[in-house]
């Protein structure tokens, strides 16, 4: 699978979120490239670690800020969050119990790599509007 970059496209119009997706997509990237390249099981297994550590403080963030500004999406953005975090651990989990197997670096591309990059345009973007509708600027890390 191509690398997948950040661009434009992929801008939800505010700067923190913006920063912390592309900390994110590189987090990805380096999942799907240590499984690729057949990395050890120890590499693989850190990458992922990686990646669920750096999914969670980008949720919860955003989270922190939607209820921060009362954003009437949050029941449903929760919702949505909760699956993904939930798809990197089963993912994990199969790849402890089956290793770097073909199947999981499908995975990796379809429910992970796309299902981001949908939620991103799809569903972060109608928060960033809310933000900027709203004259809101977040400040936070990016880590
Ligand atoms: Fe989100």
């Amino acid at each position: 699978m191509a690398e997948v970059k950040w661009s434009d496209s992929l801008s939800v119009g505010v700067d923190l979120i913006d920063e912390q997706h592309k900390m994110l997509i590189q987090r990805l990237n380096d999942v799907s490239k240590a499984v690729q390249v057949h990395h050890g099981a120890v590499e693989i297994a850190r990458t992922l670690s990686f990646l669920a550590d750096y999914t969670d403080f980008h949720f919860s963030a955003e989270e922190k800020h939607m209820k921060a500004n009362d954003y009437p999406g949050l029941g449903d953005h929760l919702v949505k969050h909760a699956e993904y975090k939930q798809t990197i651990k089963n993912l994990s989990d199969d790849f402890e119990e089956e290793g770097a197997t073909a199947g999981l670096a499908d995975s990796i591309n379809t429910l992970l790599v796309n299902w981001l990059l949908n939620h991103i345009k799809e569903t972060d973007v109608q928060f960033g509007t809310f933000l900027r509708e709203k004259g809101v600027v977040l400040e936070g890390e990016v880590r």
